[in-house]
């Protein structure tokens, strides 16, 4: 690591102390710790998490310059906004901070969160990239998962970083989640060096449903990894299911409700379809077989096959007929 990246990390590490130090010790912070308190976080976790609160736009430049920053590090930090003037203001002010770490724990970018509802603003917003910050890379709370996963076998994927820290008050460490962005080449790659079974655990709500179909064709072309797949019911996110349900129906959804990835698509090609409807049976029918004809393994088809024969009460003769006719979209 260069000079230069160290001398960003530290910035980094002495700007998540001062947030935490707002939030917990100060009455700057107090709404946004009571904020936090009301989502069920207590102090111990605020801590493991080190999150802060970004008080106010003309808080952190004064902070680096008493230290003596170079400027033109604290330009290229992205802490920062720099305005017309050219004078630097913080980027996060009014936001609840989650920093970011590196494999190595160290903080290398944040994420805030808005605590007041603003039309015009994100809900969440991150650190543009920076030498020391590339989005695709990056996993939230990747360090914690990797040591986890050596007792679990498996890391959990979140859609949220609210998500990943409510299940580790659960008890579950092992949980990472991307930037609010798809996953990328780089990321599972990540993913596929510390285990080998991914358990998905998006959102139960629609845009999770479709972000786990797409992470699933993200995954078809490697074989190193099995996949497991989480559905929340009630189109609640893990975060909500947990505090309405509590950590012990958490970990036993966790545990127990999990498809493999045919057995999501089959429930997922179902939705915007009546299966009352003949047409729209046909549909269904043919869209999974185009699933299956992706299948390697014989004994995983025949499953499947069985399951859609009853399901529609037909001949598996029948179907194994068409799908041999069917040209794998995919190879
Ligand atoms: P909470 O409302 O705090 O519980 O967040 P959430 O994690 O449930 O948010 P949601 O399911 O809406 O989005 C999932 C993830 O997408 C978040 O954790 C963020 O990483 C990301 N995300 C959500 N909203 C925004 C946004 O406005 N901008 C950006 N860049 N990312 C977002
Ligand atoms: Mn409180
Ligand atoms: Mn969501
Ligand atoms: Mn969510
Ligand atoms: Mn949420």
């Amino acid at each position: 690591e260069s000079t230069a990246n160290q001398q960003l990390i530290e910035l980094h590490e002495q700007a998540a102390k001062l947030y935490h130090h707002i939030l917990v010790n100060t009455e700057m912070g107090e709404q946004a710790l009571d904020y936090l308190h009301d989502r069920g976080l207590d102090d111990e976790i605020i801590s493991t998490y080190n999150l802060g609160f970004a008080p106010d736009k003309r808080l952190l430049l004064p902070f680096f310059q008493e230290r003596k920053s170079d400027f033109q590090l604290l330009r290229q930090s992205g802490l920062f906004i720099e305005n017309q003037e050219g004078q630097l203001r913080d980027r996060f002010a009014g936001r609840v901070m989650f920093p970011i770490r590196n494999q190595s724990g160290k903080t290398i970018a944040f994420s805030g969160r808005m605590l007041v509802k603003a039309d015009n603003s994100p809900k969440y917003l991150n650190s543009p990239e920076t030498t020391i910050f590339n989005k695709r890379k990056v996993l939230f709370n990747f360090d914690i998962a990797r040591g986890a996963s050596r007792q679990t076998g498996s890391v959990t994927l979140f859609e949220g970083f609210m998500d990943v820290i409510a299940a580790y008050r659960a008890g579950i460490k092992n949980g990472i989640a991307s930037m609010g962005t798809s996953l990328t080449s780089e990321q599972i790659y990540a993913i596929e060096r510390i285990t080998q079974k991914l358990v998905i655990c998006y959102d139960g709500d629609d845009p999770g449903q479709e972000a786990t179909n797409r992470a699933i064709s993200l995954f078809s072309n490697q074989q190193r990894l099995t996949l497991n797949i989480v559905q929340i019911p009630e189109k609640l996110d893990p975060d909500e299911f947990l505090k309405k349900y509590g950590a012990e129906k958490f970990q036993e959804l966790v545990t127990s409700a999990i498809e493999t990835p045919i057995s999501f698509k089959m429930r997922f090609l179902k939705r915007n379809r009546n299966l009352e409807n003949e047409s729209d049976q046909l549909e269904y029918i043919n869209d999974v077989l185009q699933v299956l004809a992706t299948v390697s393994s014989p004994v995983e088809q025949d499953l499947y096959l069985n399951q859609l024969a009853n399901n529609f009460g037909l001949d598996k003769s029948t179907l194994k007929r068409q799908l041999a006719s069917i040209v794998p979209a995919k190879a």
